[in-house]
């Protein structure tokens, strides 16, 4: 099938959705998603949305604790922009219906405090704000007569002058996004989507690692997509480890204990139940996530333990349970009850810091497409993203990227030369088991040698690894028909080779990358 559609989105998270409802009044929009539209990291979200919203906190502030968690290395420009848009982006979704929390008399919001920030700034909904914000805004794009959610839709890749022919590389000037190719999971059929303009808001790569907080969507199919099209992309090394995920192995996704919980006064502890923060930094449990996941993994490898703990006693019983209702549920699920036993924790991959590079109206280097959310690099988080500032950034980049569209789809229109995707191929299903072993060897190599702590062998061992991995499923992807897991595999070997490659050729160890090899 051919449709054609104004305003293209890959992806119904946080990123995608904004932009939908705020290009809807313009023209028609397609929003796809590769599994239900409610599932993306946007709904796992818990700790909440950082803004400053009342004089006792100031933009200056937010700025300079996004500056100290980047490391030095933040776009300022982009800092500043970001968090001076942070109000108005709150009172947008807060008119698309999305409820947080408010203080006892109902006007002001409850605003906690995570690691990293010098102030209480921090919006949320209980300890279940994602899955707020997600509903809010699923429902007012699903009422939305322009936009049609289409799910279970996989987009395969994106539509350039490849497509028609000619040979584009990294250095080919102006090359150009037509749309997509995206898989239709229930009939397997290839479909092609021409589009005046493309966002890409396809969520992060946290499934390139063995334990993630992130859902399984997050194979990071908006980078590999880029990739392969020859658009520029940046600071894949930065992978963010959230230091405080539920040690529960079996479990995936591993499921967060929010940082809001420190903020609120939990303490990390060894195995012993003695506090280790005060070795590592003067911040205690509420340094920033690079500092203390790596603490955590010292601490660890140091004991050989697999897990240390959280205790979240000091936080009190009627806080806990009315203020952390998600975290309380779940963890008595597992036989653990928070107000009288410490919670077993280990890090796990969280956030992708880098992306598909863009300016600030949210453009990639590659024309009429436009990238928000977690596939972007926008600037903002340098070498190591604030607690929260992954929610902010999707708005405002949403919005960005919106105001920008509106102007230049007024004068595109479709590109009718572009071919369907050619489907030939055998199917071959005895190769299937292949590709989820695949997989799993792939993401125990990046956990093993690519994690919180590399060196420049580990490195080494990883890409050598990697490129075996490469070669067989470059090899079943010739042979075969395309399915939504090999696509996927291949989008994370892609990502794991870029993160490799990143990784190998920053020489000075800032904010998320640590090498054994490099001081400072
Ligand atoms: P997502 O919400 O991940 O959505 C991605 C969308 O893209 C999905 O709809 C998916 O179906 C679609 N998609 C992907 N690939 C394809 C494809 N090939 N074809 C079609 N569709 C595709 N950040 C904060 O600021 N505050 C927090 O408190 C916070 N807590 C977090 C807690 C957890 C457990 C996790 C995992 C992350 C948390 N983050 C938090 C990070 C934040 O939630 C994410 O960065 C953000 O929600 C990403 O939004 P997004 O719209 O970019 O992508
Ligand atoms: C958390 O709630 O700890 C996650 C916050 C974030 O990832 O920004």
């Amino acid at each position: 099938m051919r449709y054609e559609v104004d305003f293209l989105v890959v992806g119904s998270g946080i990123a995608g959705l904004s932009f939908a409802l705020k290009v809807a009044p313009y023209g028609k929009v397609c929003v796809l998603s590769k599994g239900e539209a409610r599932e993306g990291s946007t709904r796992y979200a818990q700790g909440g949305i950082a803004a400053v919203m009342y004089d006792s906190d100031s933009f200056d502030k937010h700025i300079q604790d996004t500056l100290v968690a980047g490391d030095g290395i933040c776009d300022r420009e982009v800092v500043e922009m970001t968090i001076r848009q942070a109000p108005d982006r709150i009172r947008e979704l807060v008119q698309y219906g999305v409820g947080f929390d408010r203080d006892l008399q109902g006007d002001r919001f409850d605003l906690h405090r995570e690691g990293g920030h010098s102030e209480f700034r921090i919006l949320h909904h209980k300890d279940n704000t994602g899955e707020e914000i997600e509903r809010g805004l699923l429902e007012a794009a699903r009422n939305h007569p322009n936009i049609e959610i289409k799910e279970r839709q996989f987009a395969i890749d994106i539509i350039t002058q490849h497509h028609l022919g000619q040979r584009v590389t990294k250095h080919t000037p102006g090359i150009e996004c037509y749309g997509v190719y995206a898989l239709d999971c229930d009939t397997n059929r290839i479909d092609t989507y021409l589009a005046k303009v493309t966002l890409l808001a396809t969520g992060g790569m946290g499934n390139v690692y063995t334990t993630t907080t992130t859902p399984v969507i997050s194979t990071g199919d908006g980078v590999a997509m880029v990739h392969r099209a020859r658009g520029v992309l940046s600071d894949l090394e930065f992978m963010q480890f959230h230091p405080t995920s539920l040690y529960n192995p079996a479990e995936k996704p591993a499921f967060l204990i929010t940082e809001a919980m420190r903020g609120a006064g939990a303490i990390l502890k060894d195995r012993d139940g003695k506090e280790f923060m005060q070795k590592y930094d003067k911040r205690l449990s509420l340094a920033p996530r690079d500092i203390v996941a790596r603490a955590i993994d010292n601490e660890m490898k140091t004991s050989g333990r697999e897990y240390l703990y959280l205790d979240a006693r000091p936080i009190g019983r009627q806080q806990l349970i009315e203020g952390f209702p998600t975290i309380y549920a779940k963890c008595l699920s597992v036989g653990i009850d928070i107000t009288k036993d410490m919670i077993p924790i280990r890090p796990a991959a969280h956030y992708q810091c880098g992306g598909i590079k863009v300016d600030c109206n949210g453009l990639s280097s590659i024309r009429h497409l436009y990238a928000a959310g977690e596939c972007s690099c926008t600037g903002l988080h340098g070498g190591n993203r604030l607690a929260s500032n992954s929610l902010l950034e999707a708005v405002v980049y949403a919005h960005n990227a919106a105001m920008a569209a509106i102007e230049e789809v007024k004068v595109l229109g479709f590109n009718a030369r572009v071919p369907d995707w050619n489907a030939e191929g055998m199917v071959l299903n005895e190769e299937m088991i292949l590709i989820t072993q695949t997989k799993r060897e792939l993401q125990e190599i990046m956990w093993n040698y690519v994690g919180i702590v590399r060196s420049d062998l580990r490195l080494q061992r990883a890409f050598d690894r990697l490129n075996l991995i490469f070669r067989e499923t470059e090899d079943l992807y010739n042979r075969s028909v395309l399915t939504e897991p090999l696509s996927e595999l291949r989008n994370l070997i892609a990502c794991s080779y870029l993160i490799i490659k990143m990784a190998r050729a920053r020489k000075e160890n800032v904010g998320l990358h640590y090498s054994l090899d490099h001081l400072r």
